[in-house]
């Protein structure tokens, strides 16, 4: 079994972006700008916009977080969203999900120019990615086709299937997956919660993704020996031994299904750091293409 280090091949790819950032601002003084729209006090949205910034920062991308409290009235954020919108310095726009009940995440989302969508959720965009023609893809997706590609494991002809049907994992996966592309061509099936023998489905896999949100859902009498397991959930479990009090751990069972998985992505340190190196491609090649400048 292998294991497969999303946080080396991470930090691989923030090295070639480091460089190229680097030489926009050496050539021509500007660089890339991510602006993230928070909303609310979620830990969890909180933590994942912190790490954006982080990111940003570790590669020279300038970034700025426009927040707001819960209580936002959905009128203020299309105003807000406008406003990047229409500035010429910010060059990849996200808003943070989930948003408050209130807010229409539709609405808000579609208000997004489409050149600045690194998150690869406005409809154009998905509209694009669903044709094959190039678009702003979604992060996680993304980054487990980056997994894949790095790791030299072979998509054509194998059977693929992914537990759960989001519209930022699961669905768009299963396009990209199953398109006619060099990391594509796959049989894919799409399982979620409506699913009869989820079992029988998933021992046919070669390729395992799990979206599925519930932790350690995989165990290892549901995989097919020998076969790639991509593991996108993350869950807290509390850990009095660890100083921080919890440990992470994703929808699969890694002590189980790892003695049997050819290639398997750990929690964490797998298909994580991957999500978020795919927003700092995606906001580069945004810069890009909106400030137009010959590389
Ligand atoms: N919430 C959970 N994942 C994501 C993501 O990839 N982008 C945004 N904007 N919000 C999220």
């Amino acid at each position: 079994m292998k294991i497969i280090d999303g946080k080396q091949i991470a930090e691989v790819i923030k090295g070639e972006i480091r460089v190229e950032v680097a030489k926009y601002i050496d050539d021509y003084d500007v660089a890339p700008h991510l602006a993230a729209i928070l909303i609310g006090d979620d830990a969890a949205s909180d933590t994942y916009v912190s790490h954006k910034e982080k990111d940003c920062k570790s590669v020279g991308i300038t970034s700025s977080i426009y927040r707001f409290s819960t209580d936002v009235s959905e009128e203020e954020l299309l105003k807000t969203v406008d406003f990047i919108n229409d500035d010429d310095d910010v060059h990849g726009l996200i808003v943070q999900l989930p948003l408050p009940k209130h807010i229409n995440v539709d609405t808000i989302i579609s208000h997004i120019d489409p050149k600045k969508d690194v998150d690869g959720f406005h409809p154009l965009n998905i509209g694009k990615m669903m044709l094959g023609h190039p678009a702003f893809l979604p992060a996680t997706p993304a980054g487990i086709i980056e997994l894949l590609k790095r790791y030299d494991i072979e998509t054509s002809g194998k059977h693929c299937v992914i537990l759960g049907r989001s519209n930022i994992v699961g669905t768009p996966l299963s396009v990209m997956l199953s398109r006619k592309s060099k990391h594509g061509n796959a049989t894919v099936t799409l399982c979620h919660s409506k699913t009869q023998n989820i079992k029988e489905i998933t021992l046919q896999a070669d390729i395992l993704v799990a979206a599925i949100g519930m932790p350690e859902f995989v165990t290892a009498d549901m995989v097919k020996p020998g076969a790639v397991v991509i593991d996108v959930g993350i869950h807290r479990v509390p850990d009095a031994s660890l100083q921080a009090g919890f440990r992470l751990i994703g929808d699969v069972n890694f002590a189980e299904v790892s003695t049997i998985a050819s290639f398997i992505t750990p929690v964490p340190g797998g298909v994580g750091p991957m999500t978020r190196i795919a927003l700092l491609q995606n906001t580069l090649t945004a810069f890009k293409q909106i400030v137009r400048l010959s590389s």
